[in-house]
């Protein structure tokens, strides 16, 4: 499983970087290829000599040395994965705050790859306020923790804080690149943006969808290896090459796209926000303005998640989104038994920092049995990630 993965392996200043060691090992006699980048106190614990060695790979710790400068953003790109074992309560802090004096950091502030840290500290610093609030923030900001495990600690205290064994952490990269397979061969229908809805050939009704959340999805499902339709209404967002896009405008022409992919996908995921109400008789020509009043005439739109709820098959996952500013959970349930659909994904307007135009988003997922999931506010990124998660739950239950 681990078998040609590029792990970057980040180790910052704690005895348990004797771990790292071990861990390295492990890594290598998987076959997987790694590169060691550590901070200047982690060599106090650790000779950059024994992780050379082992990795068969220049040991990086300093942005520049007298003749060369370490290329931070190279190495972000080259990895799978940037594994930070241990993560002292220092490194975390500079994570949570984004504070880049060494190289560890700064790798770590420019990776495009997942990060996953496996935290090292004694029992009251782990307990420490600060510290739960540096963890909540990293996680916020998409990345993984590998729980500390309870134990003797340098201190001879008995308690939480000891480094996962590198067993521990060898496992839950398996599973992890496992995971990221487990949308193999899968046709992921998805849905994000607003809609226009034209007046005129200069006017139309829109809303402040970003399409951030959808494409956030659309990603998440790529790097686990589906393949992956976004329908898209207008937007200025990036699409991560390797989605296969639909670009429409109008909810109408939303609908005859969802309608033609759905018939072959696994899951289809409604993030779009599609306009409810279209213009009648859309004018041919500029709208001139008068004195008076203009009344503009409109009719419904078909609801995409609703028509594809009735034609569902059976091995087929339709999972819809709620936007809510009042009565929340009572609306969400609704429109998931309504629509028929098999999970409905619910953001309030009145939680800060959710809703359109956020990097952020704060959801609650409930699926058919009305069992309920609830998550904090994180980056859109973290959020597709936990959708994506309770999807695979659910589709394989
Ligand atoms: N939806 C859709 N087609 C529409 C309207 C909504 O597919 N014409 C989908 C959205 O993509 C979302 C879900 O239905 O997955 C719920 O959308 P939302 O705007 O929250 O609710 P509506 O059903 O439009 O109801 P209301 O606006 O009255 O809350």
């Amino acid at each position: 499983m681990l078998k040609g993965k590029k792990i970057l392996l980040g180790i910052s200043g704690s005895i348990a970087a004797y771990k790292s060691v071990i861990l390295l090992r492990l890594l290598i006699k998987a076959g997987a290829e790694v590169k060691v980048v550590m901070t200047a106190s982690a060599k106090q614990f650790v000779a950059p000599l024994t992780l050379s060695t082992l990795s068969k790979n220049e040991v990086l710790s300093e942005l520049s040395d007298n003749d060369s400068w370490s290329n931070h953003v190279m190495l972000g790109r080259w990895a799978d994965i940037m594994v930070i074992a241990p993560l002292s309560c220092n490194t975390l802090s500079k994570m949570s705050t984004g504070l880049c004096d060494n190289l560890l950091m700064a790798v770590y502030l420019s990776a495009i790859c997942p990060v996953v840290v496996a935290p090292a500290m004694d029992e009251d610093m782990w307990n420490h306020a600060t510290t739960k609030d540096n963890l909540k923030k990293i996680l916020s900001n998409g990345n993984s923790i590998i729980p500390v495990e309870e134990g003797e600690l340098a201190s001879g205290l008995i308690g939480p804080g000891r480094m996962a064994e590198p067993e521990s952490i060898i496992i839950w990269l398996q599973e992890y690149f496992l995971e990221k397979k487990s949308f193999v061969g899968k046709k992921i229908l998805i849905t994000a943006g607003p809609t226009h809805e034209a007046i005129d050939p200069v006017r139309f009704i829109g809303n402040h969808s970003s399409g951030k959340m959808g494409i956030a999805v659309a990603e998440e499902f790529l790097k686990r290896g589906a393949d992956v339709t976004l329908v898209c209404g207008p937007t200025s967002e990036i699409i991560p090459p390797g989605v296969h896009v639909v670009n429409v405008v109008s909810a109408a022409q939303m609908y005859d796209a969802c309608i033609k992919e759905f018939a072959d996908a696994n899951i289809a995921v409604m993030c779009a926000a599609v306009a409810d109400y279209t213009i009648t008789n859309i004018a041919d020509k500029k709208i001139k303005k008068d004195d008076g009043k203009l009344l503009l005439e409109l009719e419904k739109t078909k609801d995409i998640l609703q028509s594809l709820g009735a034609s569902k098959k059976e091995k087929q996952f339709l999972v819809g989104f709620a936007l809510e500013t009042n009565n929340e959970k009572e609306n969400a349930l609704k429109k998931l038994t309504a629509k028929n659909a098999d999970m409905i994904v619910l953001n309030s307007l009145n939680d800060s920092g959710a809703g359109f135009q956020h990097p952020t988003n704060k959801i609650t997922i409930f699926d058919k049995s009305g069992k309920e999931y609830e998550f904090d506010t994180k980056l859109k990124v973290a959020v597709a990630a936990d959708i994506v998660n309770t999807i695979h739950q659910l589709y394989n239950a």
